[in-house]
């Protein structure tokens, strides 16, 4: 960071929310305060508020007690590109954002230098950047325009790049795990086989490991795609054998083998257009039909995305936002912070950005699960 410059800093959170980044945002501005004495500013709502010029200071009282608080007090947007942002024409030649609903005939605008201008008209002289992919490929690019930025990996999914872990991962696994837990009696008295299914988008981490902590019988993923018979044939042997519940957690980007995801809508206007979900139902129906046996879907959904983080994301989410501040203090920039081998380190962000993490097919714990008679359904 400059020293001629003012010494100012502003945090935002993009993409969708999950358990932690509260605590980043204090681990950042407090230690910005605290050690620092820099300024600290917010941006509302990710990349849109940075767009429309949205953006507070922040004080040592403002992220005091939010520890433990789900979701973001800065808000987040998940629709929002600097690069690619949908306006409308109003009357002499000024511009709306689309989202508005005025003015006539959408055009798509690249709007990163208001979003530069928004930042030196308040003298900030860095950004940290909480978010996943998508937010880091604008973070990278915007980097490439002069802005020093470090960017804090967040995601329920655990599909970043670069990083072993992200904050909120551990929590949604949490969640998940106790859901499979309460799901497992009422499988167990009706005899049915009940079906969890999970986020994650296009990768399976959530399903793999809350599916080992919860002692599914099945666990499907992106990365396998099942085959049915081979998934009825093992809800079947489990019913001969006396086992008459079965669990089976699958993960929503999960497929059967020669066939598309289950894609619930399709909205042009998101970075990501695919919104997943449904797989749960349809391999309720699918076993159903196979085998006869009751089948009930159980679709978990956002309460995946929130509650209080669990300790290891709180501690996990304090070490990255207080890493991302000391970074930009030495004058270290355009790197995301990660964790390799269990130790805190960054990456550059144009490493990150455009890449999804997926689990390895021979994964230590798919390993412990097959050793263990899990099926992935293949
Ligand atoms: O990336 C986090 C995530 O919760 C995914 O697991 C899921 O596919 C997606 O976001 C849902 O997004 P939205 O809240 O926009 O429907």
């Amino acid at each position: 960071m400059s020293k001629a410059r003012s010494r100012s800093i502003a945090v935002m959170t993009g993409g969708g929310d999950c358990p932690g980044l509260n605590a980043v945002i204090r681990a950042v501005t407090k230690t910005a305060i605290n050690k620092y004495a820099l300024e600290v500013w917010g941006i509302q709502d990710g990349y849109l508020g940075l767009i429309e010029n949205r953006i507070n200071r922040l004080s040592y009282d403002d992220v005091s007690n939010i520890l433990t608080v789900g979701g973001t007090i800065l808000g987040t947007s998940n629709t929002a590109d600097p690069f690619k942002f949908p306006v409308r024409c109003l009357s002499r030649g000024k511009l709306a954002p689309a989202h508005a609903g005025v003015g006539d005939k959408t055009q798509v605008k690249d709007v990163s230098n208001n979003c530069l201008q928004a930042l030196k008209q308040r003298d900030i002289d860095a950004l940290v950047c909480i978010g996943g992919d998508g937010t880091m490929a604008s973070a990278a690019r915007l980097a490439k325009k002069g802005l020093p930025i470090i960017g804090v990996p967040k995601t329920i999914d655990n599909d970043l790049y670069g990083t072993d872990v992200t904050f909120g991962f551990n929590t949604a696994v949490t969640t998940a795990t106790d859901a499979i837990d309460k799901v497992h009696t009422t499988a167990s008295s009706h005899h049915r086989v009940m079906i969890i299914e999970v986020m994650g988008r296009y990768a399976g981490w959530i399903a793999l490991y809350s599916g080992v902590a919860g002692g599914a019988d099945l666990i499907l993923i992106p990365e396998i795609p099942y085959k049915l018979e081979k998934v009825s044939e093992y809800v079947i042997g489990r019913s001969r054998r006396g086992k008459r519940f079965s669990i089976v957690v699958v993960s929503e980007g999960a497929r059967e083998k020669g066939c598309q995801m289950v894609v619930q809508k399709i909205v042009a206007t998101r970075p990501d257009p695919l919104r997943l979900g449904g797989i749960g139902n349809k391999l309720a129906e699918d076993i159903n039909r196979r085998t006869g046996l009751d089948c009930r879907a159980v679709i978990l959904g956002h309460v995946q995305r929130g509650g209080t983080p669990t300790p290891y994301d709180r501690t996990l989410a304090t070490n990255f936002g207080h890493t991302a501040v000391e970074l930009l203090v030495r004058g270290v920039k355009n790197r995301m912070v990660a964790v390799k081998g269990g130790r805190l380190c960054s990456i550059s962000l144009s490493r990150v950005a455009g890449k999804i993490r997926k689990v390895p097919r021979n994964h230590e714990l798919i390993k412990a699960a097959l050793a263990i008679g899990t099926s992935f359904g293949v």
